[in-house]
């Protein structure tokens, strides 16, 4: 997968990508990654990206001419270019395996008080990590891109993020290791029964249960099986 993040601050990338799993991926050639300045396309002779609000109201807007010139220099005819921004479409666990379909994407990262909204006519999809604003779009590109490249064949064992919650619409079940007993909390003893079967129904009734007391608006939103529904009910 390549992805090419347009951002006035390329260097916001640098422990990201140098750092544990996803360096790994980068150094193992799953993901291509790269990070680039679009002021490097601004044709303003003061080297500006940005300027005033037609109509008035306080700060500035990031400008057409470098944004969708950055864009039309670094996509390809199959490039799925998203936008981060705190208006676009929700981003979850189905969007993100949605958008790691896609062999090439470009992000692009806002700052100021945001884009011109003829920068939208040239993006594919806009994605917002929350209902939050953040003071640029490089802290919401780390997490989707991060969340994306974990999904790439080889970058963790396939096994490891079946389990994952959401990926089932359900929270994960609760997880220990060594030593069996900490301060007076004991692993749970069906854990330790080596009866595969069990184990599984235990961990299926967790995640339920775990679902329902946090986040009940995932049950809403997922068709439950046989034995889910027979869990919930329990
Ligand atoms: N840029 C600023 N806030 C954001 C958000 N919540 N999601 C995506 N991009 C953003």
């Amino acid at each position: 997968m390549k992805i090419t993040v347009l951002t006035l601050f390329p260097e916001f990338f640098d422990s990201f990508t140098n750092t544990s799993i996803i360096k790994r991926a980068i150094d193992n050639k799953h993901v291509d990654f790269s990070s680039v300045n679009f002021r490097d396309y601004t044709l303003d002779k003061h080297n500006n990206v940005d300027d005033t609000v037609c109509g008035g109201g306080a700060g500035m807007l990031l400008t057409c001419q470098p944004i969708v010139d950055a864009i039309k220099a670094n996509r390809q005819k199959d490039t799925k270019v998203i936008m981060m921004t705190p208006q676009g479409a929700p981003l979850n666990q189905q969007k993100v395996h949605e958008l790691a379909q896609s062999d090439d994407v470009i992000v692009l990262c806002g700052h100021y008080e945001g884009f011109d909204e003829r920068i939208r006519s040239y993006v594919d999809e806009e994605i917002s990590i929350g209902d939050y604003v953040l003071t640029g779009g490089e802290t919401a590109a780390v997490v989707l891109c991060d969340a994306m490249i974990r999904l790439h064949d080889g970058v963790i064992t396939t096994t490891s993020h079946e389990d994952d919650s959401y990926e089932n619409g359900l929270l994960e079940y609760p997880q220990y290791t060594r030593p069996i007993e900490f301060e007076g909390q004991k692993v749970p003893d069906i854990l330790l029964s080596g009866h595969h079967e069990n184990i599984r129904k235990w961990r299926l009734k967790e995640s339920i249960r775990k679902t329902y007391l946090r986040r009940p608006d995932l049950l809403d939103k997922k068709e439950l099986n046989k034995e889910e529904s027979k869990l919930l009910s329990e």
